[in-house]
């Protein structure tokens, strides 16, 4: 058998994704040669403490820090990791050192990555992200990666569902989206779970914080910014050049609430618990939090949904239904588990895959 292609990869951010993305690699490396002749050569490896750079690879460094029980801290503490690097320091270090035909992957939460991302595509590398802020940025800026055939994105929505890659083949073969409806984020729909059950709104939040659920200032979920970030991706994908203010966004708490410290958020909850219940009593139904978008943009909210499908949603699974001219007796509909780290990898891994496949960057 011939060498498979090797196929460097600079990844950007080692947290929860990015490690597990590591260890998917290492554990692929053999099928992927066999089935498909090619290999993924990690070169670079970056957090925000420390970078390794290297053309010649890294796979002994990335096998080392996918087997650490936290491959961030391993990474900071590795000998001859650079520190004070920038994103596109990182970028402009490997082109420097001569790599080519490469694939960013885009695995924090940073903001300010568009710059760096579109500079890897001026390099004629490949693109893909978890990170959903560079997508969810002003047209201006972001609508470089829509189409684009360098970028790939399934990790942002809904990770562990087949949703961008349902959304791509429905455009790429002539169908016509004309509406797309979701329930998008595992934390909310844990939270809706047991608003259903009857349990009261600052006891559901207090406890999903407790456990890990939430972001640690529970707001950033339940603000609706990040489940809005998804549906704008989803639009823009689906065609229509759309900005996050033509989506309406109604978070899940009062707004002079918002400029609280965590503390003083957690200790007033109770107090919106009868509005809450008083609100979902009047309105009947089974509380889901969705998210609609359509070509002149959408709304994200707390709705009640009734006989639909979204109903039958337990914990943190997520739903996506599409409107389209050729599914014209009802949604094409996309349901099951939320998104977690490991299919978030897989998810990326899949899209290197296919930027290796289809041999545009390699
Ligand atoms: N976890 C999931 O289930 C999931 C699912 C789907 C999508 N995602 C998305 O995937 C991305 C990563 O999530 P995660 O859970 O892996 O987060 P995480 O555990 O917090 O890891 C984020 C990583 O990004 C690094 N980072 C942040 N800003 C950076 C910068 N400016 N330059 C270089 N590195 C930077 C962090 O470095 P330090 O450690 O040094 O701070 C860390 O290594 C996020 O955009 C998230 O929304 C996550």
């Amino acid at each position: 058998m011939s060498e498979p292609r090797q196929i460097p990869v600079i990844v950007l951010g080692v947290g929860q994704v990015g490690g597990a993305f590591l260890t998917q690699l290492m554990q692929t490396q053999t099928t992927l040669a066999a089935r498909y002749g090619v290999g993924f050569r990690p070169v670079a490896l970056a957090n925000t403490r420390a970078a390794l750079v290297d053309a010649s690879g890294l796979l002994d460094r990335a096998a080392a820090l996918a087997a650490s029980p936290d491959p961030g801290e391993a990474l900071a503490a590795s000998s001859g990791a650079l520190g004070g690097l920038t994103t596109q320091d990182v970028i402009e270090r490997c082109a420097g050192q001569g790599v080519e035909r490469a694939i960013v992957i885009d695995c924090t939460a940073a903001e300010g990555m568009a710059a760096p991302l579109a500079r890897a595509l001026d390099l004629g590398y490949g693109v893909v992200l978890a990170n959903k802020r560079p997508l969810a940025g002003p047209w201006d800026s972001a609508g470089t990666f829509f189409n684009h055939p360098l970028v790939r994105f399934e990790a942002t929505v809904s990770a562990g569902l087949p949703v961008m890659s349902t959304l791509r083949y429905l455009v790429d073969t002539g169908d016509s989206i004309r509406r797309i409806e979701g329930a998008l984020s595992g934390t909310l729909g844990y939270l809706c779970s047991r608003l259903e059950d009857g349990d009261a709104f600052s006891t559901v939040v207090r406890e999903a914080k407790a456990k890990g659920y939430t972001e640690p200032d529970p707001r950033e979920d339940l603000s609706g910014i990040d489940v809005a970030r998804k549906v704008l991706i989803l639009g823009r994908q689906a065609g229509w050049p759309i900005e996050l203010a033509d989506l309406r966004v109604d978070p899940l708490y009062p707004a002079e609430m918002a400029e609280m410290s965590v503390e003083a958020f957690l200790a007033e909850l109770p107090k919106v618990d009868y509005d809450f219940a008083a609100y979902m009593g009047a309105l009947g139904g089974v509380p889901r939090y969705m998210a609609e978008v359509g070509p002149e943009g959408g709304v994200v909210s707390l709705r009640m949904v009734g006989e639909r499908l979204a109903a039958q949603l337990r914990g943190t699974q997520n739903q996506v239904a599409f409107w389209t001219r050729r599914y014209d007796d009802g949604p094409l509909s996309i349901f099951g588990p939320g998104a977690d780290h490991r299919t978030a990898a897989a998810a990326v891994l899949q899209d290197c895959l296919y930027l290796a496949q289809s041999r545009l960057c390699v």
